[in-house]
Parts: C-alpha cells; structure tokens; sequence
C-alpha cells in the first residue's frame, strides 16, 4: 500500500488506545480469580515483580518492532529477519484461541447485565444462580453469540470509534465504581481476613504454578505475545518515549487489576468463608451479587457494573476480532465482509464448546483434555503455553538475532530510553531463562494431571 500509516496523535492518544485494548475482562474477571486461587498475597506480589521486569521489558520490545518496521506482527518478523516469520504466524494465532471463549465470559456478563434490568437482583445474589445458569443449553449459547454478534456488527460496520467514545466516559466511571465497592465490601464483618489474604504474602503457597499463572495472567492482561502490541508499535510516533508510555499503561492496568481484586477477594471471606475461595471463573459471578444484596440501592449499582463492564470487554473484544478479520484479510485477498463473516463462524465453532464446557456445571463438563473443561483448555493452551512460547521466541528474536542495541537506536529516537539495562539483561538472559523452566514444570506438571 502506498498510502502513508495513519499514526497515534501524541502519547496520549498512543496510551489511551493500548490502555483500552488492555483493560477488560482480563483485569476485572481473570486477575480477581486468579489471586484467590494462588494464594492471594503471594500471587499478587510475583504479579507485580513480573509487570515492572517482564511486563516492561517485553512491551517495550513488542511496540519497538512494531515502530522500527512500520509493519504489523507477521510482515515485522519477516522484514527483520525472513526465517523468523513463523513467531508472527504463532502470535496471530494466540487471538483465534483467545476470542471464543472470550465471548463465552463476555455472554455471562450480558446474562447479568439483563438480570439486573429485569429486577433479578435478589435472585443473582442465591448461592446456587450462577451454577444453575451454567449447567443449561441455550442459556450459555445464547448469551455467548449475542456478546459475538455484537462484536462482530462493531468491526463490520466500522463504528469501533462510537464505541470508543463511549468508553472514554464508562472508564474512568468504572474505577470510581470499582473503588467505591472494594471499600463498601472491605468494611463488612469479616472481610478484614480476606484483605490480609490479598495483600500479605504467603511464602509456603509459593510454587512454579503460581508464576506460571502470575506470567500468563501479565500476557493476557496487557495484550502481550500476540502481536498485538506490535501493531500499536507501528501506529506510534517516533518522538514519543517507549518507555514512558509502556509505564503509564503498566500503572493504568495494573491499578485495576488491584482494586479489581480488592472488591472480590475480600467479599468472598465475608460471604462465603475462607474454605470457598477456590471457585475458579466463576468467582466475581458468585460473589458481586451478594455484595449488590446488602447495599442500599445495590440493584442500581449492580446495573450499573455490569452495563461498564459490558464496555470494558467490548472494546477488548472488537479490538481481537479486529486483529483476526485483518490477518484474515490480509492473506486471503478475501473483502472485509466476508472475513469477518467467517470469523464469526469459527469463534461459534470453537465458542461453543467452552460455552457447554465451562467448568462450572456445564453440560460437556464430563469431556476433559488434559484435565481440563473446554474453557479451562482453550484458556491454559493460550496463555500458560502459546503465549509463553511467542514471548521466549520473541526474546530469543530480540537478544540474539537482531540484538536488544536494535531496537535501543529505535528508542532512543525519542531520547533517553530509561530501563535499557533492564530491558537488555530481561530479554536476553532472565526472561528466557524463567520461561523454560516454568514451562517445563507447567508442562510435566499438566501431564501429570492426566495419569490420575
Ligand atoms: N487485555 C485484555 C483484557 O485484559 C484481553 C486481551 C488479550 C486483548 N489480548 C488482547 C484485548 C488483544 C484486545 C486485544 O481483557
């Protein structure tokens, strides 16, 4: 194409678009339950060590592929080096997996979006609503292709930039509502275990598992080892600063991930007892609404969140059916219609499955692979053993082939580039390093799981 890239206007413009590819269910849904599973305090503070280490090094060599080449994932692998195209393919990949059952958690959402304007407040708050809702059929289908049609009409028509304005008003609404129920929440009887349980460590819960989730868990939250992030590179001015705009949307993320946390953890001490804190997916379903009971007004506010958080996850989701449709576009030669026509058929395909099987009560709950239900699957294939291998290729890509002093020129066009020690001794020696070996007990660890 001759016609010149459009860019990002300024940092700001290049931090709010990546900000709000990057908030979304990953942070308000998966993060919460996530803590709870891992241990809580522990989990927390291997998250936080990973963000500024991992989490940075590798955004900054994501977004500075994307600058140097001008090009998206697969053609900035090539232009580089021809041989290392195939990590752009596996990293195009990773949002085929990711998007299906994305919208099966985008349906649940929808599912308690309509409860609460339908004066089902009081019922969502019943310990077993969320398990009867999962174990039906047309339900979970339902909901999870009324969550993907929505999506799909966005990128079809074009009007992500509606839906983007909106968000810009439901954001910062959404944390002000965030914060406000951690601290409602944080001030039950009870809940004051649950905070300590989130926020004090627990060396004796510390094991290759927990970074392994900690580390999948950063991927899937900041958009990471799926190209993604070198698409935006490619949209950013070259006098905008890498480093400190990969900060301001590390802070942005994490920030809600955290007060994300806090609003659910703590609930489950103060509703459910400590003995209930691993209830997987499930977790922010079967606690939010027992929360929404107790408040004066809980009915509205309970709306009211998930009307936001409906945004929060469309926005993510249109933004990985985006990247799918112009993969698709791009090596087929199909028009745009088409392609996203038949991606939408695919993620009903592959949506279903985790939709039935979801690990909760669902109907195909009984068919495992790897011991795991479909969602759970589609959910560890991805980011505990795709996402890992792009990030490792992608390390190995940037220490060694092209060397880490590449893409530091690259930066530094900006200025200094703070961090690029950090940046160089992460790519090139810890982060591999960390990756082989957690993949290795993740990987021993899930077939291990199957001989039982
Ligand atoms: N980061 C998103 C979230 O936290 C999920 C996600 C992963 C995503 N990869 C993406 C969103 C790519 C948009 C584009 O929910």
């Amino acid at each position: 194409m001759s016609e010149k890239r459009s860019s990002f206007s300024g940092k700001l413009g290049f931090v709010l678009a990546t900000a709000g590819s990057a908030v979304g269910l990953g942070n308000i849904w998966r993060f919460p339950y996530l803590t709870a599973k891992y241990g809580g305090g522990i989990f927390l503070l291997v998250y936080f060590v990973l963000v500024i280490t991992f989490g940075f090094a590798l955004s900054c060599a994501e977004i500075l592929i994307g600058r140097k080449t001008g090009k998206s994932a697969i053609e900035a692998f090539s232009t580089l080096n021809k041989k290392w195209s195939f990590v752009g393919w596996l990293a195009a990949l990773v949002p085929v997996i990711i998007l299906p059952y994305y919208s099966v958690i985008g349906g649940w959402i929808i599912k308690y979006l309509v409860a609460y304007s339908t004066g089902g407040a009081k019922a969502a708050a019943d310990s077993n609503y969320f398990s009867n809702y999962m174990g039906q059929i047309t339900q979970p289908i339902g909901w999870f292709l009324l969550f993907l049609a929505l999506t799909a009409v966005v990128v079809l028509l074009g009007v992500e930039k509606g839906i983007e304005k909106v968000s810009k008003i439901l954001m910062p609404a959404l944390v002000i509502l965030i914060i406000f129920i951690a601290i409602y929440t944080i001030c039950m009887p009870g809940a004051i275990e649950g905070v300590k349980y989130y926020l004090v460590p627990d060396f004796s819960q510390f094991s290759a598992t927990t970074v392994l989730g900690a580390m999948g868990q950063l991927f899937y939250s900041m958009s990471l080892a799926m190209g993604i992030m070198i698409t935006y590179g490619s949209y950013m001015k070259k006098d905008v600063s890498v480093s400190s705009a990969v900060h301001q949307v590390e802070i942005f993320d994490t920030g809600i991930a955290f007060l994300a946390g806090l609003m659910v953890v703590p609930a489950v001490f103060a509703f459910s007892g400590a003995e209930n804190i691993n209830k997987g997916a499930g977790l922010m379903f079967m606690t939010l609404p027992k929360v929404f009971d107790k408040m004066p007004g809980g009915a509205i506010i309970g709306l009211l969140f998930f009307i936001m958080v409906l945004f929060a996850a469309l926005t993510s989701s249109i933004s990985l059916m985006e990247t799918v449709v112009s993969f698709v576009c791009d090596r087929t030669k199909l028009n745009r219609k088409l392609a996203c026509l038949l991606v939408f058929l695919l993620c009903i395909v592959l949506g279903i499955p985790s939709a039935l099987g979801n690990g909760v009560t669902g109907v195909w709950d009984s068919v495992k692979l790897l011991g795991f239900s479909f969602l759970d699957f589609f959910d560890f294939i991805s980011n505990s053993v795709l996402m890992p291998i792009v990030a490792l290729l992608t390390c190995i890509f940037v220490g060694y082939v092209i060397k880490p002093k590449a893409l530091i020129e690259e930066a530094e066009l900006s200025g200094k580039f703070s961090g690029k020690r950090l940046f160089t001794i992460v790519i090139r020696y810890i982060a591999p390093i960390c990756i082989v070996l957690i993949l290795v007990f993740s990987v021993r660890e899930a077939l291990g799981y199957t001989k039982v």
